[in-house]
């Protein structure tokens, strides 16, 4: 299985990542999360790149495009991959055709804007794992403590109201369009066009889980 996640900032890429990707034993490729590894690392991409994600930007194509396909040189990487966060510009986009990384799937999580600052604002997150939780909508069993390993949540430094927003306008400004690139293409029916699938992803977590592994299997 291979296939890409679309959705606004706070959509629920990550959270359902993690479902799918044990599903179909593949990895998860969080251009995000591989972001912040590099921040924490102190790397100088790293360093760059907080600059820019604290300001709600994107980083540059050409960086984003060269961590991918060395990522897809990976082992793991030869029964799939779900790209979580990529590819946010239509640039991204025709590179991944320019360099035959295709997917068989477009999941689309659609979940209306003005639900998005509170899921931002309660999320905890564990970043040696990528999993997702909230202080509401999806507590961990104990407060601030990961389910699994135990070991402290953090809260996301571009998780304030006023990034939270800019981020959104990046979103609406270069990603959306890709909705729309996606579909014509899997409409197409051209050699090499993925299937597009479009799921609301508002609701309990396991609802729209279940909405994803039903999509994925059609
Ligand atoms: P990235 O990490 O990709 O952030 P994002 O796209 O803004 O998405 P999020 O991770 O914020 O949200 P999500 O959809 O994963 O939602 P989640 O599951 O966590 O990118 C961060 C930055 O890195 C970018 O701004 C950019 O600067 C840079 N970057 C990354 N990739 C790039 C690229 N390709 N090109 C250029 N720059 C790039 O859920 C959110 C919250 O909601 C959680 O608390 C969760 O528990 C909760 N939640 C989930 N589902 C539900 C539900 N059904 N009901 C209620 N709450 C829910
Ligand atoms: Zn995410």
């Amino acid at each position: 299985m291979r296939l890409i996640l679309l959705g606004a900032p706070g959509a629920g890429k990550g959270t359902q990542a993690n479902f799918i990707k044990e599903k179909y034993n593949i990895p998860q490729i969080s251009t995000g999360d591989m972001l912040r590894a590099a921040i924490k690392a102190g790397t100088e991409l790293g360093m760059a790149a907080k600059k820019v994600m604290d300001a709600g930007g994107l980083v540059s194509d050409d960086i984003m495009i060269g961590l991918v396909k060395d990522r897809l040189q990976e082992p793991d990487c030869a029964n799939g991959y779900l790209f979580d966060g990529f590819p946010r510009t239509v640039a991204q986009a025709d590179a991944m055709k320019d360099n035959g990384i295709n997917v068989d799937y477009v999941l689309e999580i659609d979940v209306p804007d003005a639900l998005i600052v509170e899921r931002m604002s309660g999320r905890r997150s564990h970043p040696a794992s990528g999993r997702v939780y909230h202080t509401k909508f999806n507590p961990p069993k104990v407060d601030n403590v990961d389910d699994i390993t135990g070991e402290p949540l953090v809260q996301r430094d571009d998780d304030k109201e006023e990034t939270v927003k800019k981020r959104l306008e990046v979103y609406h400004n270069q990603t959306e369009v890709l909705l729309g690139y996606y579909n014509n293409w899997a409409q197409s029916g051209l050699p090499g066009a993925p299937k597009y699938r479009k799921i609301a992803g508002v609701g309990p977590v396991e609802q729209v889980r279940d909405a994803a592994f039903a999509a994925l299997s059609e």
